[in-house]
């Protein structure tokens, strides 16, 4: 490794993969040096627009000792067996999220990052936005009191030819979920990052809108172990796109909404004024608390990219993850709780049963059918280009 840079490999150089190829050469700390994608035709135009090598399989790119580091952008099953082996061999790991589709998968993920001391992060990239900054401080610093309540509801709409553009999506044996495993980990992340997590889930999905196997609708009610309960929701049928998160406490509100922040705080704790008030209407008194939010429109990196070279500047100068790979496993614990609830009737606990939803997934899979219609497109989200 130079001193000054890290080599890195992208795995898997689709929709996501290519954005990452684009981003990384623009990132001080970091150079595209390898890449590689089970597809030949993907990787040779990748390899060509960005002149570097490619490899048909991950374990080439690993042994060529051209990286010192990987990002995983394949289907997500391919993320824990692909990092547990760029591990043993030395090599620093960037997971896309999710961490894996199965809480035991992400488990063995985050064992091979521990045994290695190698730097483990996960592509969270909301968590660098200049709000979802500023929101984790106010949770760190109490300012909220005692959690409890915390709610989300997430709509990201997508179309039927999104999930008709690659045979992997949106099936049981390829993906392992629909919008829980792939467009609402981000805003999982961002909810236990902010509200912690539950003790009991209690779920349901449904396919209400697209020709798919998995669920286009999920939403679930929390318990929490202090008390606090929790309610969230996520789709991909809704239009316009909703993003909106709440955590509550005992002395105040934090509210995300659609990229703004709202912090309400309380001249005294709900809890203390219910019981000493005497004055029938009365209400503690809120004020809508100035929010401290940093200046990033400066900054040329942002996103994925600011992800990336936090991740680099923690291999190169020891810089603290924002998102580290271990917090992953948090969204996959939600993920996997729903569907078990769903699927069983039943309130699933927390850590989820990794066996019985080991065994759930193998029946699903079971139950998967090759897709009647793909058409095939490998297109960067705009938003990320
Ligand atoms: N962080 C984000 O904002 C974000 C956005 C989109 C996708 N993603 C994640 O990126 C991953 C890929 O999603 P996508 O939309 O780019 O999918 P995609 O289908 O466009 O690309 C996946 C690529 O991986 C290749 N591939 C499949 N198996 C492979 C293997 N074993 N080794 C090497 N290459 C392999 C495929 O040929 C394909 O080119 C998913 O895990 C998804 O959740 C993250």
């Amino acid at each position: 490794m130079a001193a000054d840079k890290v080599r890195f490999g992208v795995i898997g150089t689709g929709g996501m993969g290519s954005g990452h190829c684009k981003m990384i050469p623009q990132i001080p700390e970091t150079e595209l040096t390898a890449i590689c994608d089970v597809n030949p035709e993907v990787r040779e135009r990748i390899a060509t627009t960005y002149g570097v090598p490619a490899f048909a399989t991950h374990s080439e790119l690993l042994d060529s000792g051209l990286v010192d580091a990987v990002t995983i952008a394949t289907p997500h099953y391919f993320h824990p067996p692909i990092a547990i082996e760029a591990f043993s061999k030395g090599i620093h790991v960037m997971s896309e999220k999710p961490l894996g589709v199965t809480v035991a998968a992400a488990d063995a993920m985050i064992a091979a990052a521990k045994a290695s001391g190698l730097k483990f992060g996960v592509m969270y990239q909301m968590r660098a936005e200049a709000q979802n900054q500023a929101a984790r401080k106010i949770v760190e610093s109490g300012t909220l009191g005692d959690i409890y309540r915390t709610s989300l509801v997430m709509a990201w709409y997508r179309s039927q030819a999104y999930y008709n553009s690659g045979g992997w999506r949106a099936t049981w044996a390829g993906e392992g979920g629909g919008v829980l495993i792939n467009q609402a980990p981000h805003y999982l992340d961002l909810f236990t990052w902010l509200g912690g997590m539950p003790s009991t889930i209690t779920g349901q999905t449904r396919t209400r809108l697209h020709d798919i196997e998995v669920e286009d609708e999920a939403f679930a009610t929390l318990e929490y172990a202090n008390g606090a309960h929790g309610y969230l929701y996520a789709s991909t049928t809704e239009v316009p796109n909703n993003n909106t998160l709440e955590v509550c406490g005992n002395l105040g509100k934090l509210v995300l909404d659609n990229g703004t922040i709202k912090l309400y705080t309380l001249d005294q704790p709900i809890r203390e004024f219910t019981q000493t008030n005497e004055v029938m209407w009365g209400s503690p008194k809120v004020v809508e608390a100035e929010v401290e939010i940093e200046d990033y429109s400066q900054h040329l990196i942002k996103g994925h990219g600011a992800i990336t070279r936090n991740f680099a500047r923690s291999i190169l100068f020891g810089e603290e993850l924002i998102a580290p790979g271990y917090d992953g496993i948090n969204a996959v614990e939600l993920i996997n709780g729903i569907i078990l609830s769903s699927k069983t009737g039943e309130t699933v606990s927390v850590p989820v049963d990794r066996a019985r939803y080991d065994a759930l997934i193998e029946e699903l899979k079971q139950t998967s059918q090759e897709k009647a219609t793909v058409v095939e497109q490998r297109v960067t989200d705009p938003k990320f280009a």
